[in-house]
């Protein structure tokens, strides 16, 4: 009996001291961070800033929490208490596996639309709530930030990940990533806004070093992250593969911590994009990159982490090469991000988000991001009729509903067009469709084994050939069809450009199916209507005159198909507007003279010499014809603009511009009204008009009339003047353009500003290298 009291007296003690042994180790979002730092030896010190994926730190031997398929995660430490936040892919969705070894459980997600397709919609209420649907998947699935959105501008159609971003302009790109941001994070869990900054090439990713003029980066490339930055708080940003002017973006203290975080008041922390600071993927496992100057500009993750860049830190830590202000900064600003997220909270996810609801959202962003480039004499919308509708183009049987590489989702289905149109009750031409399925069938599994064989997610996809018909079966379908489809389409993705001679210029059996189908419909009197399911800009004025009716579907998400029919039908009245320019021909765009950099064999330096000028603010300036302009989208009503007024004549601190927009047509719709601004160049030259605002009207009844109103604050007259490192407002008359596309200017009016406003004086950032030093004086 007393021996039993002995040893249970012994165990009390010992536990006791466990206890305190326990409570002495701080614990976080018990302890202040501060402690919970201090308490860290530099090995994990050097483990929190780096991703706990490939780095192999474990140093107390923790299974990897990883959900399968996610591209990454932080650093756990148990003994502190600090769980490993999940970090997955986007944009279009949550990336992950969606089989798992033994387990009969599917874990599918929704692919949405991806960015150039949600940036057509110019409907930031509509991208709020897509942004919602996928944070719920992130959330669902057990991550805890969603790499996404990403905003680079669409320097050159040919970038390779164009889908992904959102436009030329940086106004569009930046609402609809703050929209997008607030969706996703409204469910507690975080974003990663990519890639920061001017990444706009994937040809040598990891080493191309980009000239940019400092006014360049402040007013295109950096403009879009800072509206969503402000607007929205993004839990992280990823900074991008490629240099600025000699330094990595990951390295630029300029831009991380001074743009970043004193101007703009980011309050997350900034992760790397996979491998970024590394000069090629070679290099990767014997060196490490230069995480000092990483860390030392703010960059506080290094992702996926990697064991040569663990030891240098570890060193730099006890050897004080690195400041321990600048380690200790970076732990915190993660850990504080940890602290928000799911995991840390013990949240206890489903895994069976709401796909079907998600499905229906989905479809309806693809159709309200679809843009009709042409309708020759109403030939759309196309009612069900008794004869059938002769489907041509692989694509249409093959729908490419996202782009490869990171951006791509693993979804359960995807609508191809021949599926939506059957959905929306039209009658197929059978015959014509068994001729083409099982041709797609052999060339998408020959290409998907291609794909598989050269680099699986990262091999670039490659245009299928078209399946040639016979004259006579071309010419027994315009007598037995009503009308033709034909579907032309493209993908890429990651880790390659575009090309310019069969991707953004047709190809011959494409234009020969083009001509064919064409002349064939024609003379028997019967349309043809042409689907562009592409994710970025293609050549469309050489054919475009062959055709009555062009609808950009974009890559649509996995309701593709439905979502076509739903604007073939007339179910939805289109009211997608381009977000970039369709231009008559590649060359017409300034990029174009240095696009990818010299030396072109392998190249290395890219000289951004249009400066500001990209897109329409070149074309409009320098009247340079495009095919469909920047804004540019048809309707199946007519909207009529009256009424413009101003709030006052001369800007005090902001002025408001309304308009009154009625539908004169016969069909109820949406229209984008798009506010333009000509402002005085005396300082600086200036683009003729800028994108200033927007506002989509709700849905208008024939008849029926909404007023919008726009309000323009001091920043969005101001331009940058490098040599007084300030945004100013110049003073003098200003016009506000208000109208259905850049070239289609429906009202304006003037304002005056009395005096020059110097709104804001900043960091002198991106300091002008030799390269364009050279390239200002020429
Ligand atoms: C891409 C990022 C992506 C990351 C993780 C990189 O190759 O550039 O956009 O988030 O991989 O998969």
């Amino acid at each position: 009996m007393i021996k039993g009291k002995i040893k249970a007296f012994i165990l009390f003690a010992v536990l006791s001291h466990l206890q305190g042994i326990a409570q002495k180790t701080p614990q976080l979002g018990k302890d202040p961070i501060d402690k919970v730092i201090n308490a860290m030896t530099p090995e994990e010190k050097a483990s929190m800033l780096l991703g706990s994926e490939m780095h192999g730190a474990t140093l107390d031997n923790q299974p990897r929490l990883l959900v399968p398929g996610a591209a990454g995660g932080t650093f756990p430490i148990k003994r502190l208490g600090i769980p490993a936040a999940v970090l997955a892919d986007g944009p279009a969705g949550i990336r992950l596996d969606p089989k798992r070894p033994n387990d009969p459980k599917n874990y599918y997600a929704t692919a949405f639309p991806v960015g150039t397709a949600l940036a057509s919609t110019w409907n930031t209420t509509l991208i709020e709530e897509v942004g919602r649907a996928i944070g719920n998947e992130v959330k669902e699935y057990g991550a805890d930030i969603l790499l996404a959105p990403a905003i680079n501008i669409h320097r050159n159609p040919l970038n390779g990940r164009n889908f992904e971003y959102y436009s030329e302009d940086p106004l569009i790109a930046g609402e609809i990533a703050a929209s997008y941001i607030k969706g996703v994070q409204s469910n507690g869990v975080g974003t990663s806004i990519k890639h920061f900054a001017a990444n706009n090439q994937e040809t040598n990713r990891l080493s191309i070093n980009e000239h940019i003029s400092q006014r360049a980066m402040r007013e295109i490339y950096l403009r879009g992250f800072e509206t969503a930055i402000k607007k929205s708080q993004p839990w992280t940003v990823m900074s991008s593969y490629n240099k600025v002017n000699g330094t990595y973006t990951s390295e630029r203290k300029d831009l991380l911590s001074d743009i970043l975080r004193e101007e703009w008041g980011f309050k997350g922390f900034v992760m790397s994009d996979w491998f970024g600071g590394y000069e090629s993927f070679e290099s990767i496992g014997t060196t490490a990159s230069n995480v000092i100057a990483q860390i030392e500009a703010g960059n506080d993750l290094m992702m996926p982490g990697m064991k040569l860049q663990h030891e240098k830190l570890v060193q730099a830590i006890k050897d004080g090469t690195i400041s321990s202000v600048s380690v200790n900064n970076s732990i915190r600003r993660i850990l504080e991000t940890i602290i928000k997220s799911p995991v840390f909270k013990k949240y206890k996810y489903n895994n069976s988000p709401d796909l079907k609801a998600h499905a229906a959202i989905t479809r309806q962003a693809a159709t309200e991001g679809m843009v009709l480039l042409k309708n020759e004499n109403n030939a759309l919308p196309y009612s069900v009729s008794n004869l059938p509708v002769a489907v041509f183009g692989i694509t249409s049987y093959n729908f490419i509903s996202g782009g490869t590489g990171s951006g791509d989702v693993n979804e359960a289905y995807s609508v191809s067009l021949l599926d939506g149109l059957k959905n929306a009750n039209y009658k197929i031409d059978q015959k014509l469709a068994d001729l083409y399925i099982p041709f797609v069938q052999d060339e998408a599994k020959k290409e998907s084994e291609r794909r598989e064989k050269s680099g699986g997610i990262l091999a670039v996809p490659k245009k299928m050939p078209e399946l040639e018909l016979e004259n006579s079966v071309i010419k027994e379908k315009a007598n037995t069809c009503d009308i033709a489809i034909i579907t032309i389409g493209r993908n890429s993705g990651e880790n390659a450009d575009r090309q310019i001679s069969e991707d953004f210029y047709l190809a011959q059996d494409e234009i020969s199916l083009l001509n064919k189908v064409s002349k064939a419909f024609h003379a028997q009197n019967k349309k043809v209507i042409v689907i562009l399911n592409i994710g970025g800009v293609i050549e469309t004025a050489s054919w475009k005159d062959k055709v009555d009716g062009i609808v950009v579907a974009w890559l649509p998400g996995q309701e593709g198909g439905n979502s076509v029919a739903d604007i073939l039908s007339g179910k939805v009245n289109p009211s997608g507007k381009l977000p970039m320019t369709f231009v008559n021909d590649y060359n017409n765009h300034p990029s174009a003279a240095n696009w990818l950099g010299t030396p072109a064999s392998n190249p290395k330096d890219v000289s951004y010499e249009e400066g500001i000028y990209v897109g329409y603010r070149f074309f409009n300036t320098y009247g340079v014809k495009t095919s469909y302009e920047f804004g540019y989208g048809k309707s199946y009503t007519d909207f009529k603009y009256s009424n413009i007024k101003l709030s006052s004549t001369t800007f005090e601190n902001e002025v408001t511009v309304s308009v009154t927009v009625t539908n004169t047509g016969s069909k109820a719709g949406k229209e984008t009204v798009q506010l333009y601004l000509s402002a005085p160049a005396v300082l600086v030259d200036k683009p003729t008009h800028e994108l200033k605002g927007f506002a989509k009207t709700n849905i208008l009844k024939p008849g029926d009339s909404q007023t919008v109103s726009l309000i323009l604050k001091i920043k969005d007259l101001a331009s940058f003047v490098e040599n007084k490192n300030a945004w100013i407002a110049e003073k003098g008359t200003y016009s506000v353009q208000l109208g259905s596309s850049s070239n289609d200017i429906r009202q304006s009016i003037e304002f005056n500003l009395n005096q020059e406003n110097i709104v804001e004086k900043v960091h002198a950032a991106f300091r002008l290298d030799e390269q364009l030093k050279e390239m200002h004086s020429n």
